[in-house]
């Protein structure tokens, strides 16, 4: 089996989305997000299995969608309870990997569009460098605003957006995790604990189409994406289908 298991946070409320239920668990052309974003995964044979975070409540639903979605031969998924933020869910993740599992790779189960590519691309990166994660550069300017006054422009050319997969050596993760815990810091990505223990941090350019499930307006982008698709008979087909 090999020996980079894939950790799945959607343990998210969604609370953006402004739905009852979790974003995750919205149907999207006849399957929900989650699925599409697992089913991806278990197509990509340098992972060896998945680790699917969700809210306590939804323990029962999604077993049954990782039954659906895992290879029980090369692809096992498995299911723990996610906590109140997401550093918290993916620590979840962290606590029950499988003791011969080396590298993690860390992707939000709301962002089922990531091409095969990114995952393959930011994995090999991540095994030559320790750590790796997907970002694009900035295309609008950025500037940081309080009480809706504006208090710094940005220089753009340094602005990166981040994405994941975010790929790491796993005791590089849990290390920083586990000091993260100890210092009390919050970060809303993974390697941004890395960051602060030292470590660099290679990027790899994301995907403007690997966007990441968040207020409905993202709902009607993704099923637009999915029958785009669909029509054009191909994932490779990015860019050149109208
Ligand atoms: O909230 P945010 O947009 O950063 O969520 C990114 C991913 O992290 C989502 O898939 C979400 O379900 C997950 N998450 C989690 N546990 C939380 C909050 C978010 O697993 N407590």
């Amino acid at each position: 089996m090999s020996n980079t298991i894939a950790i799945v946070p959607a343990a998210g409320r969604g609370v953006r989305m402004g739905s009852d239920r979790p974003k995750q668990f919205l149907e999207l052309s006849g399957k929900s997000i989650l699925a599409h974003t697992l089913d991806a995964l278990a197509g990509l044979p340098f992972l060896g299995g998945a680790l699917l975070v969700v809210p306590e409540g939804f323990m029962e639903e999604a077993a049954g969608l990782a039954r659906c979605c895992a290879r029980p031969e090369r692809f096992p998924i498995s299911v723990v309870a996610g906590g109140a933020q997401r550093q918290d869910s993916v620590f979840n993740g962290l606590s029950n990997l499988p003791e011969d599992c080396e590298w993690v790779l860390i992707h939000d189960g709301v962002r089922p569009f990531a091409s095969p590519k990114l995952m393959e691309e930011t994995w090999r990166e991540a095994r030559r460098a320790g750590a790796c994660i997907a970002a694009l550069p900035a295309t609008d300017t950025v500037k940081r605003v309080e009480d809706g006054r504006v208090l710094q422009t940005l220089r753009r050319e340094e602005i990166w957006l981040v994405q994941t997969p975010q790929v790491f050596r796993r005791d590089i993760l849990m290390n920083a995790y586990l000091e993260a815990r100890r210092g009390g810091w919050t970060g809303t990505d993974d390697a941004s604990f890395v960051e602060r223990c030292g470590i660099p941090v290679s990027v790899v350019r994301g995907e403007r189409l690997n966007i990441k499930v968040t207020i409905p307006e993202d709902l009607d982008l993704a099923a637009w994406f999915l029958s785009r698709s669909a029509r054009c008979g191909a994932k490779e087909n990015r860019g050149v289908c109208p």
